[in-house]
Formats: structure tokens, C-alpha cells, sequence
């Protein structure tokens, strides 16, 4: 029988759990002084995600502070628009900006250079190495669509208004974007699995910005065909979707989309989730702002969770970590969750 000191793992491969697991997205970042020194030193954030020995650094402050159950991998969504030929740049106090795709000619412009992300595969066997034996190790890829999103704008300034321009009126081009996305992903992440993930998340970030057949056809679809390929060379590594902000198509994706975990937003109301929950696995949905604000209000705010999806359920928050957050109410957090048995 499969055995596991990893209590994330053996969550996610149906063995009885004494512990809820714990972990949070964006767990490294800038709220974590340590985090902010050395990107100081290093001069900027895809400096950082493309220097393994930092990459893996990074990774490993929030497990040291914190033990928590996960490490994600120190990387970002868009370092595959990068891998594919398109010009990335992060700039300071506006996130990232890319050189947006206009037509069918800068599509078969792309071109997917792995060697471009080695540096995300060497940090993997750097974290590995020195996790300790009860962590397990995530990668990650950005769900096809929501990659798409920024390829399409270049930037989250205006919506993704082009994006959705495409999906309405240039849905054949968009297919051939996305499928272009699922070959690079399924490559990307399985690499990753070969350099140490042992857990995998599609971060779908903006699902929401689709509905009815659109949210099957870019969405839905690339996804199920993307977990379908992994599963047919990693049996044994679990997915975590992430179809963020998707509201009643939650559960159309869980049905559908052949992931082994659902990870769901804040604005997901705990009796949809129960209800969820008899689907998949679930994992989320703390509201970042409770994290913030910390003292009753949080813990009103977990103990709810932990009463209703307990204790079957990945502890995490209904999106990533903000910077204003202090590091002592995430300690606080850990502990509370912790303390819970079943
Ligand atoms: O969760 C983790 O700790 C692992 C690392 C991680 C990052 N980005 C690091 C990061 C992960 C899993 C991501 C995923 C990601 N990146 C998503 C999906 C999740 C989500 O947040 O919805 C998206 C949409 C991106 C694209 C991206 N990267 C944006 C929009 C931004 C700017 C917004 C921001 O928070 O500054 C980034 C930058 C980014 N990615 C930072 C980090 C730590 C901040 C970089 C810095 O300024 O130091």
C-alpha cells in the first residue's frame, strides 16, 4: 500500500489524515522581509525566479519559518510566454508587461525553448534536496487560458479586454494560442515532475471571465487535455485546479476537468463548497483580508473552515498572499490550523 510522510500527499491519495494540511499560494513574497532583502540583491523579480540557488532560497524561507506542509516552487505563470520568444518585463509597482500578440503571424512566431526555463528545473532538485521529509514539493503551470489572457493584453491594465475580443470573434485563433499553451505546459510541468514536483497546480486565475460554451471551449477543454497527457506519463502525481473567481462553473470543471483537487476562491460560500466537496478534494478559501487583519476576525474566519470542510481538506487561502500582510498572523494561522483535530 502507498505510504507517505507527507500528510499533503496522502490527503490527496485518499489515505487517512490525522493533520489538515497546510500550505499557502504566495507563501514567498514581499511580505517576508527576508524575501525583500534578497530581491533588493538581486536586482529584480525575474532575476530571482531565473538564478536557481535564489530561486530555491526564496522557496524555503516561508517552510523554515513556518513548516508548512507545501513548498511551491519560486517561479511565475508567464515565464512560458518567455520560453515561447515573447518579451516579459516586470516592472516596479505595475506587475508584468508583455509584448502583446496582434494577429495570426505572431502566433506562428512562437516557439517553445526549454532551454529558457532550466533554471526552474535546477531550483526544483535545489529544493528537494533540502525539504524537510514531511514537505512535499509543488510545481506549477498558468492554465492555458488565463495565460492566453495576458499574451493576448500584455498586461492586466484593461481586463483583458483583447483576450475577450478573441474568444468572441477570433475563437480559431485563440484555440491555436491555447493549444499552442497545453503542448508547452504538458512539457514545462513534465519536466518539473521529473526534477522533483510531486504535487501540480494549474492556476487559472481568470476562469471567471468566462461563461457557458466559452468557459467549455477555453477553459474546461485545454485543461481536461492537459491533466489527460500528464496522467498518462505521471499516474501518480495529483492536480490541483484552480479555476479562480468561476462561481456555479466550479462544478462543471470538477466534473469535467480530471484533476484529483479543487482550489477554490474566497467568494465561495461554505455550504456551495460542502457541496463541492462530495465531488473533489477541496483546498482554499480563507480570504487573503482576513489574513491582513488578523486577531478574531481570522480565526472566526478559519474556524469556520475548519469546522465545515474539516479535517479532508488542503488549509490554504482563496488567493495569494498579499504584501501588507504581517508574517505573525500567518504564524498565527498555522497555529490555529494545527491545533485542530478531528
Ligand atoms: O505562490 C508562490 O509563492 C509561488 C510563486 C508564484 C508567483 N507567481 C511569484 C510572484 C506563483 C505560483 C505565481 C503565479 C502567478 N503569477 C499567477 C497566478 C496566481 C494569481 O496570483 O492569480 C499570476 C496571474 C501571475 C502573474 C503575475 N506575477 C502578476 C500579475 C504579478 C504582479 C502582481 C504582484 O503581486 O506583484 C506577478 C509578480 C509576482 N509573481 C510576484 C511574486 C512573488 C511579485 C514580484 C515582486 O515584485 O517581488
Amino acid at each position: 500500500m502507498y505510504k507517505t510522510d507527507k500528510p499533503i500527499l496522502g490527503l490527496l491519495s485518499g489515505l487517512q489524515t490525522d493533520r489538515m494540511p497546510v500550505w499557502l499560494m504566495r507563501q514567498a513574497g514581499r511580505y517576508l522581509p527576508e524575501y525583500r532583502a534578497l530581491r533588493e540583491k538581486a536586482g529584480g523579480f525575474l532575476k530571482l525566479c531565473l538564478t536557481p540557488e535564489w530561486a530555491a532560497e526564496i522557496t524555503l524561507q516561508p517552510i523554515r519559518r513556518f513548516q508548512f506542509d507545501a513548498a511551491i516552487i519560486f517561479a511565475d505563470i508567464l515565464l512560458i510566454p518567455m520560453a515561447l520568444g515573447q518579451k516579459l518585463e516586470f516592472r516596479e509597482g505595475e506587475g508584468p508587461v508583455l509584448e502583446a500578440l496582434k494577429d495570426e503571424k505572431s502566433l506562428a512566431a512562437l516557439n517553445y525553448d526549454e532551454k529558457k526555463l532550466f533554471p526552474v528545473f535546477e531550483a526544483l532538485s535545489l529544493v528537494k534536496k533540502d525539504l524537510p521529509k514531511e514537505t512535499a514539493l509543488i510545481g506549477f503551470c498558468g492554465a492555458p487560458w488565463t495565460v492566453a489572457c495576458y499574451m493576448i493584453d500584455g498586461t492586466s491594465r484593461n481586463d483583458f479586454h483583447a483576450a475577450k475580443q478573441w474568444a468572441v470573434n477570433n475563437a480559431d485563433n485563440l484555440d491555436r494560442l491555447i493549444n499552442i499553451l497545453v503542448d508547452a505546459s504538458e512539457l514545462y510541468l513534465s519536466a518539473q515532475i521529473r526534477t522533483g514536483a510531486e504535487i501540480i497546480q494549474i492556476f487559472d486565475s481568470w476562469a471567471g471571465l468566462l461563461d457557458g460554451e466559452m468557459f467549455h471551449r477555453f477553459v474546461v477543454k485545454p485543461t481536461q487535455k492537459l491533466v489527460q497527457r500528464l496522467k498518462e506519463k505521471h499516474l501518480h502525481i495529483p492536480i490541483i485546479g484552480f479555476p479562480r473567481a468561476a462561481g456555479e462553473n466550479y462544478r462543471g470543471y470538477a466534473q469535467a476537468t480530471g484533476i484529483d483537487a479543487l482550489s477554490i476562491d474566497q467568494d465561495i460560500a461554505l455550504g456551495y463548497a460542502k457541496e463541492l466537496q462530495g465531488i473533489k478534494t477541496l483546498q482554499g478559501n480563507l480570504d487573503p483580508a482576513l489574513l491582513v487583519k488578523g486577531g478574531d476576525a481570522m480565526k472566526s474566519g478559519i474556524e469556520a473552515i475548519l469546522k465545515t470542510l474539516g479535517p479532508r481538506h488542503i488549509f490554504n487561502l482563496g488567493h495569494g498572499v498579499v504584501p501588507q500582510t504581517p508574517p505573525e498572523h500567518v504564524a498565527e494561522l498555522v497555529k490555529i490550523v494545527r491545533s485542530f483535530r478531528v
